[in-house]
This record gives structure tokens, C-alpha cells and sequence, in this order.
């Protein structure tokens, strides 16, 4: 039989490349697609009811971050831990958190930035002038953390907004339960993450949010004294050292030696240099589940870009409070005076919302 191409197999043909390239560009619309979100968020909440939001919240945290671009820090570790102790409910946020600047005793490694309260504060007395009293403090967390990431040299991206304000803070125990200490090792940091939905790439990726700011000599200590980790590399620890002469040295130091305020993939060379601050980022660069993931960002900043970006959406959306549920404070560290039965302070419901700060 000759060989030669029938009209049925030139059919054929057609059909199998027409369905090719459908699967293909299905395939790259995927890519495309943001990460799914919870009922009851939604990427355009505010769109019409204060269609502002974005620009007035970026616009004050440029004039901020242009001043000391170390806030900027302060802003994502503090949506972090509001995400992770209760839900992202602007829990963190009422005076009396364990986390909070109002509890005298939490220990520095828990303690967030006093002026990362009160830039969220300013942030919502000009939301609440220009829009009324329309948008969670939850929700200028969320969008400041993620401003913190684009303003200081990473990624920009969609939050999915809509989230409520809690009506009760996290007491102490509830707070160091759901925060994983700096000393722990990579087991137990994936095990406390998973808990959450977390998956290892997650893990890692988040992780990476240590690539700006600073810590307490606190938190790593544990790392230089009586012996110093022999993992840590020598002359980094030598340093450490001399910013913290004893374990108890009241003293910061950065968290990323490479680049410590910008928001790069540095914090992943520092790894594989064994200068990663606390036993929590360096272990995950020895432990095998994690340690081809913190190479592949250290060589490739688009793919922890693109990792950190779906993380930091599914970590923003952690027990959210959606419709009804919980209040829209008129002041971020207190709870409405109309709202009943509650713990924590309260504050005059004002319904018009033009609190001036
Ligand atoms: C995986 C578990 C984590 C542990 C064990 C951990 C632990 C810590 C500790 C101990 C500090 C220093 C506190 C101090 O001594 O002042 C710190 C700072 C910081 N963390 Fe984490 N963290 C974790 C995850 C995250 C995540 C998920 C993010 C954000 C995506 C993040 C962002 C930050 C930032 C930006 C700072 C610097 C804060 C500042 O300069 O004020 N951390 N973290
Ligand atoms: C908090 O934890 C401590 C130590 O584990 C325990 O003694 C205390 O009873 C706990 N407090 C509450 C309110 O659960
Ligand atoms: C903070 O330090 C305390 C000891 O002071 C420790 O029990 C706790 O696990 C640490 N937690 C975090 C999140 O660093
Ligand atoms: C990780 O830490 C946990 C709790 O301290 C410990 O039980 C476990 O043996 C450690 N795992 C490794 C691989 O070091
Ligand atoms: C704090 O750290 C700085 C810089 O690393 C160092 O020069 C200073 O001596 C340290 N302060 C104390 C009290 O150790
Ligand atoms: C600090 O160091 C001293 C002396 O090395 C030691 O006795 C003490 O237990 C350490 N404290 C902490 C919290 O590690
Ligand atoms: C880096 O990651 C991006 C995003 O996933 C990917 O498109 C690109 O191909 C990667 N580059 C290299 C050199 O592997
Ligand atoms: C918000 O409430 C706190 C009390 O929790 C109060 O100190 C502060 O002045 C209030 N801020 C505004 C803008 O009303």
C-alpha cells in the first residue's frame, strides 16, 4: 500500500492539533489563574464602596517606608501573626494581645513593632475618612503586608478582600501555641505549618518573608551559647556573638546579612552559606524535604516570587470572618462599644466614621 496521507487521516491529523492547542493554552490560563479564595472574599470587595482603598493605603506607606524602610518588616511579621493565632481577623490588632504592644510581658521574640500598630491605625483613620467606616482593620493588614513585599522590591499581587474584624483577642497560651519558636527544626516547623494547610513549598516560601528585617539576640542565642551550632558558618556566629555578648544582650541584629531591607531571594543564599539567623530558616536547608526547595529559589527569584505570592494568599485567608460575622472596628485596637459580650476594650461605635488622627 503507498504511503499516503488520506483525506480521513489528514481529518485525523487536524483533529489531534486543534485539541493540542486547546490543551495547551487551557494549560497556560491555569498558570494564569490566581489562587482560589474562600466564600465570602472576593478580589473586588471594595471596588464601589471605597474604590480608593488601594492607592490611599500605598501612598501613605511610600511617604512611611521613604522615612525608614525598616516598617515595612514590621507590617508583614505583624499580618503574619494575625493570620496565624485566630484567623486573619485583625485579632492581633486589640489591645490586650498577646502579641500586641499593650501586653508589657510578651517575650521580644513574640513582641511585634509598637509602630506597626500604630501605622495601621493611621491607615485606617484615612480609609475611614475618604470611604466611611466600610473596611476591616483586617483587611489594611492584609493589604499593608502585601505593600510592605511590592514596596520594598518584591512581588506585586491581588488580596483577596472581604475579611471582618474578630470580636476577641488571643490570650497568651493561644498565641505561643500557634506561633513556632525560632529553635524549632524543620520537623516541627512543617508538622505546625501543615496544620494550617501548609504544604512544604509553603513553608519555604514563607519563610523567605525573613528576608527583611531584624531580630531580638533573643530569638538565636540558643544558636551561639554555651556552644555555638556547628552548622552555623564560623565567622557569622563570630559576629553574632559580638552583637550579643550573652544570651540575654538586649540587641538586634538583621535577619538577611545579603540584603537586609530588600525583599529579594537573598535570604535562600544565606541558607545555603550557613547564615540563615535562626535553627528554623538553617535547618530547612538541611533537612532533605526542604532543601532542594531553598536552592531552587535561591537560583530562581521569579519562582520564589511566584511561590511566596500563592503562599501569602492562602496565609491571608486563614479563618477569615466573612459577611456578618464580627465587626468593622471604628479604632483597630478596640472593639465597638455596640458590639455586646466581648473581651477586650471597647470604643464608640461611630457609625459616620470620621475619626481624624
Ligand atoms: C516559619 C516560622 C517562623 C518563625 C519561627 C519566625 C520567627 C521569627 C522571629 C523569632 C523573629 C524575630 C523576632 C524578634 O526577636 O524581634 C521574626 C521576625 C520576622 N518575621 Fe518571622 N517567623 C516565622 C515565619 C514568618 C512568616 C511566615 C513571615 C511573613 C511572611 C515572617 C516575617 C518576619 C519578618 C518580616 C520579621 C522581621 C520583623 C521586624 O523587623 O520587625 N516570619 N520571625
Ligand atoms: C497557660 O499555659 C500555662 C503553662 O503551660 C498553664 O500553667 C496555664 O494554666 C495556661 N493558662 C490558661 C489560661 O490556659
Ligand atoms: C518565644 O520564647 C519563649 C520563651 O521566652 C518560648 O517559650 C516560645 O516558644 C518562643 N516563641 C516564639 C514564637 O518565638
Ligand atoms: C525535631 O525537634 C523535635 C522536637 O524538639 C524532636 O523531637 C525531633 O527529634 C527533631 N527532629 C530532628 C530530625 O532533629
Ligand atoms: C549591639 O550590636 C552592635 C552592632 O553589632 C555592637 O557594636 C554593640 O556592642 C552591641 N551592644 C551591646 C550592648 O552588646
Ligand atoms: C544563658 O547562659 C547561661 C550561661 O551560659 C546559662 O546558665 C543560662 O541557662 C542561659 N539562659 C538561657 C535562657 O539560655
Ligand atoms: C524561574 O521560574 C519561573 C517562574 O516559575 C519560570 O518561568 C522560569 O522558567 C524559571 N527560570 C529558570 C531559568 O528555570
Ligand atoms: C483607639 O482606642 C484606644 C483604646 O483602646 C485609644 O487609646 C485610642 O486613642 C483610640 N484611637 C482613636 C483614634 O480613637
Amino acid at each position: 500500500m503507498a504511503y499516503a496521507f488520506s483525506k480521513s487521516h489528514f481529518f485525523t491529523f487536524l483533529v489531534i492539533l486543534t485539541f493540542l492547542s486547546f490543551s495547551l493554552i487551557k494549560e497556560s490560563e491555569a498558570q494564569a489563574k490566581p489562587p482560589p479564595i474562600v466564600k465570602g472574599l472576593s478580589w473586588n470587595f471594595y471596588d464601589s464602596s471605597c474604590p480608593k482603598l488601594e492607592s490611599i493605603i500605598r501612598n501613605e506607606l511610600k511617604k512611611i517606608f521613604d522615612d525608614d524602610i525598616g516598617q515595612a518588616a514590621g507590617l508583614l511579621r505583624l499580618h503574619f501573626h494575625d493570620c496565624f493565632v485566630q484567623g486573619c481577623d485583625g485579632s492581633v490588632l486589640l489591645d490586650g494581645s498577646a502579641s500586641g504592644p499593650s501586653e508589657k510581658d510578651a517575650p521580644p521574640n513574640l513582641s511585634l513593632r509598637a509602630s506597626a500598630f500604630k501605622i495601621i491605625e493611621k491607615l485606617r483613620g484615612r480609609v475611614q475618612k475618604q470611604c466611611g467606616r466600610i473596611v476591616s482593620c483586617a483587611d489594611i493588614t492584609a493589604i499593608a503586608a502585601r505593600d510592605a513585599v511590592f514596596l520594598s522590591g518584591g512581588a506585586d499581587y491581588k488580596v483577596p478582600l472581604g475579611r471582618r474584624d474578630g470580636l476577641t483577642f488571643a490570650t497568651r497560651n493561644v498565641t505561643l501555641d500557634n506561633l513556632p519558636s525560632p529553635s524549632s527544626n524543620t520537623t516541627t516547623i512543617l508538622n505546625s505549618l501543615a496544620t494550617k494547610n501548609l504544604n512544604p513549598t509553603d513553608v519555604v516560601a514563607l519563610s523567605g518573608g525573613h528576608t527583611i528585617g531584624i531580630s531580638h539576640c533573643s530569638s538565636f542565642t540558643n544558636r551561639l551559647y554555651p556552644k555555638q551550632d556547628p552548622v552555623m558558618d564560623k565567622t557569622y556566629g563570630n559576629n553574632l556573638k559580638l552583637t550579643c555578648p550573652t544570651n540575654n544582650t538586649d540587641n538586634t541584629t538583621v535577619l538577611d546579612i545579603r540584603s537586609p531591607n530588600k525583599f529579594d531571594n537573598k535570604y535562600y543564599v544565606d541558607l545555603m552559606n550557613r547564615q540563615g539567623l535562626f535553627t528554623s530558616d538553617q535547618d530547612l536547608y538541611t533537612d532533605k524535604r526542604t532543601k532542594d526547595i531553598v536552592t531552587n529559589f535561591a537560583v530562581n527569584q521569579s519562582l520564589f516570587f511566584e511561590k511566596f505570592v500563592a503562599a501569602m494568599i492562602k496565609m491571608g485567608q486563614l479563618n477569615v470572618l466573612t459577611g456578618t460575622q464580627g465587626e468593622i472596628r471604628a479604632n483597630c485596637s478596640a472593639r465597638n462599644k455596640a458590639t455586646k459580650s466581648f473581651l477586650g476594650s471597647v470604643v464608640e461605635d461611630v457609625v459616620e466614621g470620621f475619626l481624624e488622627i
